[in-house]
């Protein structure tokens, strides 16, 4: 009989647990994060004790916003040497680390990735992520966050794909398949782990941490997509939330962790706890002491403790007690010691440094900071602009490094990304000039617009206003900022604002003084280069908005595909009502799915390769296939992001108004056209009912393709 991986595997397993105490049984489940110098030998000996089973590479529980330091390979492997020859079983340490959007090398924030609508380029860029960071020690990524979000004022919505579940899952899959490949053992490959399961997105508020309210509905429709989708791409962990849901704390939630992440979703891989998260069950108020944390976590199917020692200083007793089941903490070292047979951990546990050449790296990394801007106004074709001008830029940003790499960058260098200055200077045949930013510079700021020809801002809000536990209550730019700007538009001059944000902007107040808006994002090293390009016409702008841009923060939450209330509040499609807000229109300033090119696009009405299916051919397999002719009519050869809605009108439950359901990215020289084919089949069609069943229905379902969510293009089609 042939012997497959898996069955190898399992029978190492089993052989291991067999052999293993209860103390490196509980150490498994444990990852501490790196020693610091002063207790360095204490944690060398809980090595050799086997009761560390992984290693958080990093100092600190926002570890997104403070200085790590960078790795130290040769320690790291001296770690596991320890774990390898000195504790009892030689079993290999995992080490995990925060590469969420670049390595050395860093990559777009992840909401400004979503915007390029180009999963392949993402795929590719992860995979040279992996490579990076495995370089450098690290077998482990707590990377891709997928947490479904709809209000800017989180910060940590600059570390997900943005407000839709298809743009998540498909985000999910290509960082997935990037990052872990198709082998995972291999050296330059990673572990995957998709975050936060689930909910952490919906936050109230926007306030970090905080609680949320999550219908099932919802839940299987919105929340759990991306999710879906990374396991489906074969991801090998996950991490629970902090939060909880209708007050259950995602930690101790035997029906998140167990009976939907497992059964339902069919997770094979480990689950890890958030960072503390399992001692915090106390202070979330459902359990009295630390062993009553220990005990829920882990009953709930929650396999590895991160960094407070819950499990290793309570289930031993816990055991030994019979209040916790030995079989449930073998079940939970079954699900771990497998990753690890899987990762090539027991062959090859040390890391071999060498060399890496980057220069594709960064050539990847300025594609995809090119893809991932997105303009948003270009009135009487502002843009681009001629580079033999007089050209002032103005603004925070001009001189601007770190924030260009955007938070969650732990070993990119500030002093290898260039500045926007820097590009503009080398990138002008006219004249380029600045001057200081507020207060100290405005007399100078005044000669300086007098001077130009054409004005371009560099605004925005720094890396460190996003991240973990870097929400704000205003999603704005500063108030000298927007005195800037009104300083240059009396001017009568053009003024190109250029926005370096990690979240949507409220635009009301401050676009309309603009006439050109393009939306570079914290797009990590070669930020400044992509936007210069793009100014100057070398790039033509392809991006567009996996997250709405309201008018005012006070309309939060905005996005676009809700459902239709029947009373006329929905300003999203144009109803602007008093019923809505008796004192501004809530609709968006601009919409999902929206970005402006220098070309301009028309669509053909879509055609249909038939007007009606019924629900047994299309659970057969068969599809719909949609195709429509897109042709460039403008001046420049471009990228459009083809993008195709359905809206069910007539349902059991309410469904969205728009949901987009395929997107294709298609490079159209000008002058010619295109045909975009999709299919859509069973599992775009339908929907989860409340108890998680997926249900598609008979009737009429609208077909919408265009350039973004407002689009009105449309066939019927009918569902027999
Ligand atoms: C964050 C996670 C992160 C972990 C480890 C936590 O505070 O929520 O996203 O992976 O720390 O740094």
């Amino acid at each position: 009989m042939k012997i497959t991986n898996k069955d190898y595997y399992e029978q190492n397993v089993e052989k291991l647990l067999a052999k293993m105490s209860l103390t490196e049984k509980i150490g498994q489940l444990n990852q501490l994060e790196t020693p610091k110098l002063d207790n360095l030998e204490e944690f060398k000996n809980k090595v050799r004790e086997g009761k560390v089973g992984s290693i958080l590479m990093s100092v600190g529980a926002t570890a997104g916003n403070t200085e790590q330091g960078t790795i130290d390979v040769d320690f790291y492997n001296e770690l596991q040497r320890i774990a390898v020859e000195e504790s009892p079983c030689g079993i290999p340490m995992i080490f995990g680390r925060d590469v969420i959007h670049g390595h050395r090398t860093v990559f777009p924030i992840p909401l400004a990735m979503a915007a390029s609508f180009n999963p392949e380029l993402i795929e590719k860029a992860y995979s040279f992520i992996a490579k990076e960071a495995s370089n450098e020690s690290v077998h482990w990524t707590f990377t891709p966050m997928i947490d479904l979000c709809h209000d800017p004022r989180w910060g940590r919505i600059i570390e997900g794909p943005g407000e839709d579940p298809y743009v998540g899952a498909k985000f999910a899959e290509a960082v997935v398949k990037g990052v872990q490949g198709d082998d995972v053992s291999r050296k330059d490959k990673l572990l995957a782990c998709a975050k936060h399961y689930v909910g952490y997105g919906a936050s109230e508020g926007g306030r970090d941490y905080h609680r949320t309210e999550i219908s099932d509905y919802s839940l299987f429709n919105n929340y759990l997509p991306a999710f879906r989708s990374a396991i489906k791409a074969g991801v090998k962990t996950v991490m629970s939330a902090f939060n909880d849901i209708n007050g259950q704390p995602i930690t101790s939630s035997k029906y998140y962790l167990t009976d939907i992440l497992r059964n339902h979703l069919g997770f094979e891989g480990f689950v890890v706890s958030d960072y503390d998260a399992v001692c915090q069950l106390a202070r979330q108020g459902v359990a009295e002491s630390e062993a009553d944390c220990c005990k829920m976590a882990l009953n709930a199917g929650l396999d590895m403790d991160m960094h407070d020692s819950c499990y290793m200083d309570n289930l031993i007793k816990l055991v030994e007690d019979g209040i916790v089941d030995i079989g449930a903490v073998d079940d939970a070292i079954r699900h771990i010691l497998r990753i690890k047979f899987q990762k090539g951990l027991f062959d090859n546990p040390y890391c071999q440094h060498t060399t890496i050449e980057r220069s594709e790296h960064l050539k990847t990394a300025y594609e995809m900071a090119c893809e991932s801007m997105v303009l948003l106004k270009n009135d009487n074709q502002t843009l681009p602009i001629e580079k033999s001008q007089k050209i002032a830029v103005l603004g925070p940003f001009v001189h601007e490094r770190r924030s260009l790499l955007g938070s969650w960058t732990i070993d990119g260098k500030a002093e290898e990304t260039q500045t926007f200055f820097e590009e503009l200077s080398s990138a002008v045949t006219g004249e380029l000039r600045t001057s200081p930013f507020g207060e100290f510079g405005w007399n100078t700021t005044a000669s300086t617009i007098e001077w130009a020809d054409v004005i371009v801002l560099a605004l925005g809000e720094e890396w460190s206003n996003t991240g973990e536990s870097r929400c704000v209550s205003d999603i704005t730019i500063s108030a000298a900022q927007k005195e800037l700007i009104k300083k240059a538009k009396a001017s009568g001059k053009k003024v190109i604002g250029v926005f370096f944000c990690g979240r949507p902007i409220a635009m009301q107040g401050i676009a309309e003084d603009l006439d050109a808006v393009l939306y570079a994002w914290h797009c990590g090293s070669k930020t400044a280069a992509a936007a210069c390009d793009i100014l100057f016409g070398d790039i033509v702008p392809s991006g567009k908005l996996p997250v709405t841009i309201p008018r005012l923060a006070t309309h939060i939450p905005l996005y676009y595909n809700v459902t239709s209330s029947g009373r006329p509040v929905n300003s999203y499609y144009g109803e602007h009502t008093g019923a809505c807000y008796i004192d501004s229109v809530a609709a968006p300033y601009y919409p999902f799915g929206y970005g402006l090119s220098y070309t301009e696009f028309e669509y053909s009405k879509p055609s249909l390769s038939s007007k009606q299916i019924s629900i047994t051919d299309l659970k057969n397999g068969q599809k719909v296939k949609i195709s429509v002719n897109v042709r460039n009519v403008g001046n420049y050869d471009a990228k459009e992001t083809v993008q195709l809605y359905i809206h069910d009108p007539v349902a059991t439950m309410m469904r969205p108004l728009r949901e987009l359901k395929a997107f294709k990215k298609v490079f159209i020289p000008s002058g010619q056209s295109k045909t975009v084919e999709f299919e859509i089949g069973f599992e775009d069609l339908g929907y989860y009912l409340s108890n998680g069943k997926y249900i598609v229905e008979k009737g009429v379902i609208e077909i919408l393709v265009g350039s973004d969510c407002l689009t009105n293009n449309e066939m019927l089609f009918n569902i027999l």
